[in-house]
Order: C-alpha cells, then structure tokens, then sequence
C-alpha cells in the first residue's frame, strides 16, 4: 500500500479538524493542522511585540519562529521555540490576528515548505488539512475533499466550543476571518478543481467521517 495523502479544505466551522482527526486515527494515518502553524506563527508575532498591521515588519521576522507540528492524531501537538503553544493558539486575540499574519507571503512560504516537508516524511501516508492545501500546497494529493456548510451551521457548531459566546458575534467574526482568507492575494482560501465538494451542513460528524473514509479507501 502506498502512503496516501489527504488534503481537507474549506471555510472555518465547517468540521475539518474533527473529521481530520478522526478518519487519520480510523486509516492509521498521520495528521497535520495547518491552521495550528498559522496560529503559532502569529502568537509568536503578538508574543515577541510585532506590528500586526505592518505586512513588512511581519515579512521581516518570518523565518525565526521554530514551529514543531506532533503528528499523532489521537495527540497532535504544536510547540514553538519549544514552549508548547496548543491552548495560546486558541485565544481570540489569536484568531483575530491569523489572518493578517498568514496573508504575508513570506510567511506562507515558510510554513508551506514545512507542511511539505512533514507530508513527505510520513511514510504511512496523511491526512493535511487547511484552506491551500488542496490548491498549492499538495496539488498532487491522492484525494482532495473540500468542506462547506452554511454560515449558521458554523457559527452554531463554534458556538458550541466557546461557552457562553453570542452566535450573531461567533457568525460575524467567521465570516469576518472566510472573507480575508478567501480574498487575500497569496494562496486563498479555495476549492481546488478536482476537489470533492461535501455539503456537511445537514450531516453529522459521523456521517462526514464515513464519507470521507470511503473516499479514501477507494483511492488506496
Ligand atoms: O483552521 P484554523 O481556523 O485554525 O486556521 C486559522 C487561520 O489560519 C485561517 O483563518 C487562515 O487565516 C490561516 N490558514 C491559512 N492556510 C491554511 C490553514 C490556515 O491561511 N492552510
């Protein structure tokens, strides 16, 4: 059997890294969260006083945050620098942040060459996923899926991860983050053409991880 690689993309909410996560664990299959490296890269930037709204301050310092991705999906880990960073990534400062951070293009080459570098050293074969990885990062992936769902279905399944939030201000706040990741210059957010689109809206986690999973092991 050949090591296979899966590249899951789409918009935020839409359950890519519960399904991820799950069907790596069911094939025995690596994982990688990329969206977890964009996260450490701008908590590095906040942490170490960079200008978040200055492309080039941010351009300038690209290269110095040292990220490690574990991939394990019943355990994934992201450590920058060493310091474990797998709670501060999460914080709204953060997510607020992510965008602007990982329009730069200096910063997505970096961490494009690392998400390569790891895909090819998993000799098992993995599951990527993220919002290029279909479109730039793994254009040659054996199988491209790519996640939707209607704005309410995400804003009511983040909800349901940040205790006590409003769901017009969870709402906005996605769309907010889909709009720049979607209209940024470098790489955006998109379905690459011989991607299968999955409506998940109506379906449930168990329901995307058995379709995902049957597309898989016909491709294997
Ligand atoms: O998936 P998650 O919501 O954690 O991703 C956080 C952010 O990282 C996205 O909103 C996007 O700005 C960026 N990202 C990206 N390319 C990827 C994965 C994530 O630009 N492949």
């Amino acid at each position: 059997r050949a090591a296979v690689i899966v590249a899951i993309d789409g918009p935020s909410g839409t359950g890519k890294s519960s399904t991820s996560k799950a069907v790596a664990t069911q094939l025995g299959l690596s994982y990688l969260d990329t969206g977890a490296q964009y996260r450490a890269i701008t908590w590095w930037m906040v942490n170490n006083g960079i200008d978040i709204d200055d492309p080039s301050a941010i351009a300038a310092v690209a290269g110095k945050a040292e990220i490690v991705s574990g991939t394990d999906p019943s355990a994934p880990s992201i450590t920058v620098d060493g310091t474990d960073v797998a709670g501060p990534i999460r914080t709204q400062e953060v997510t607020s942040k992510v965008s602007a951070v990982s329009a730069v293009p200096e910063v997505r080459t970096r961490i494009t060459e690392l998400q390569r570098s790891i895909a090819a050293g998993a000799e098992n074969g993995i599951v990527v996923e993220g919002r290029d990885i279909g479109t730039t990062v793994l254009p040659d992936a054996d199988l491209k899926i790519f996640l939707t769902a209607s704005s309410e279905a995400r804003a009511a399944r983040r909800n349901g991860e940040l205790k006590g939030a409003d769901v017009n201000a969870t709402r906005e706040a996605l769309l907010k983050r889909d709009a720049a990741d979607s209209s940024r210059k470098t790489s955006p957010l998109a379905k690459a053409d011989d991607a299968v689109e999955v409506d998940t809206s109506d379906l449930t986690l168990q329901q995307v991880i058995e379709c995902v999973v049957t597309l898989v092991e016909e491709k294997r």
